[in-house]
């Protein structure tokens, strides 16, 4: 199947895939040791570095890492999550997967994140964990959720899947809940084709989750004979990464911070740009962080948001929601109510191309068609 894409489109995602990656991944390939090994820990080792982190496992998938957080934070049948519906269904699916039930907080209607004084209100004593979303990129209020969380002795969990990079208060997303995950999936910032990782604050979660990303069982104990020998203590999962995607996550990781940065500079290219331009509204970013951004999220008002998705299309520059409400769903329906914030956040958001591959005269271009479309299409 081919992908029916014009070859000049200005597009909203691309896979960052080096070709230094080819020697490394080859030499892995044909090493007779392709399961989780060796270079998975070194992937790790590195991952601890970057991060400044003890405890960073390796997964398999960014939502594999969600429902091993869940499974630490003890999430099970009868218990409450609370969570955003303005995400990728791959945030909630995890909860259901637990046998809990979703329990929607509303959004900021600019930002889209989720609002601390919404989950103050959906906070019983049914609620194991809260779900943070930072869509786009834009980091959620962490300190104030998680101050909320303390006082009712709730885990937090970070859904940093669009948030590779990005730094809160001086320290990098990774490093101030009891569980942060991101998605190394083939489109994110850095990618091992599918993979994820999970930060746990304390160490005896991160031990827990060393042992239940392969089924239970500590492949580091000495043996006699064969891993199998030692009593499981629980169930555990196959969530494990191989070494054929931390080979390619280790060569990924010595460009993220150019990438990274040219994500920031485009950011604050459109910032400048777009920041009087009638029927545009831009996100305020707060002065705390430093962003690079995933998606560059702004609103398009008067009800224009389709016409200029639409618009961009014809101009050759990829403009999408990205991410449809959950809630939406049958299979989200069990939690549905009003969301005020969500409603008039999703009615006017739209993504336009920030990443890496945008050229100086890429992103020139985007915005001057997008001054073309406010001068055609805003009275
Ligand atoms: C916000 C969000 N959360 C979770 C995920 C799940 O990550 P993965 O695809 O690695 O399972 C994604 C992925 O694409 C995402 O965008």
């Amino acid at each position: 199947m081919t992908r029916d894409i014009a070859p000049d489109k200005k597009l909203l995602f691309k896979v960052h895939m080096p070709k230094s990656v080819d020697g490394p991944l080859l030499e892995t390939l044909h090493s007779g040791f392709i399961g989780q090994g060796t270079k998975v820990d070194e992937f790790e080792e590195k991952l601890r570095a970057y991060f400044n982190h003890e405890h960073v496992v390796t997964v398999n998938s960014g939502t594999s890492a969600l429902q091993l957080a869940l499974r630490l934070a003890n999430v099970g049948p009868g218990d409450e999550v609370i969570s955003t519906p303005m995400t990728c269904t791959a945030t909630n699916m995890p909860v259901l997967a637990m046998g809990a039930k979703l329990v929607w907080a509303d959004s900021n209607p600019v930002t889209g994140l989720i609002d601390a004084e919404s989950i103050r209100s959906k906070i019983t004593e049914k609620t194991k964990a809260i779900i943070m979303v930072h869509f786009g990129g834009l980091p959620c209020d962490i300190d104030g959720i998680n101050a909320l969380a303390q006082e009712h002795q709730i885990k937090t969990i970070e859904d940093g899947a669009h948030a590779f990079g990005v730094s809160y208060k001086g320290k990098k997303v990774g490093c101030h809940s009891d569980f942060v995950m991101f998605s190394l999936q083939a489109i994110k910032h850095i990618t091992t084709i599918d993979g994820g990782l999970l930060f746990c604050k304390n160490a005896e979660d991160y031990k827990r989750a060393v042992l239940l990303r392969w089924y239970g069982i500590d492949r580091n104990a000495k043996r006699k004979e064969f891993r199998c020998e030692e009593n499981i203590a629980e169930f555990g999962y196959k969530f494990h990464m191989n070494d054929i995607c931390a080979v390619i996550g280790i060569e990924q990781l010595k460009y993220v911070d150019d990438l990274l940065q040219r994500h920031r500079d485009n950011q604050l290219f459109y910032d400048e740009r777009l920041k009087a331009i009638p029927g545009i509204q831009l996100i305020p970013k707060p002065s705390d962080i430093v962003s690079c951004p995933w998606l560059y999220v702004l609103h398009v008002t008067d009800g224009r948001r389709n016409d200029f998705m639409a618009w961009m299309d014809t101009q050759n520059v990829m403009a999408s929601r990205v991410h449809e409400r959950n809630d939406i769903h049958d299979a989200f329906a069990e939690s549905n109510c009003q969301l005020p914030g969500v409603d008039t956040f999703n009615a006017s958001q739209v993504s336009i191309p920030v990443g890496w591959w945008i050229t100086d005269d890429d992103r020139a271009y985007i915005a001057d068609k997008i001054e073309e479309f406010s001068q055609t299409f805003v009275q």
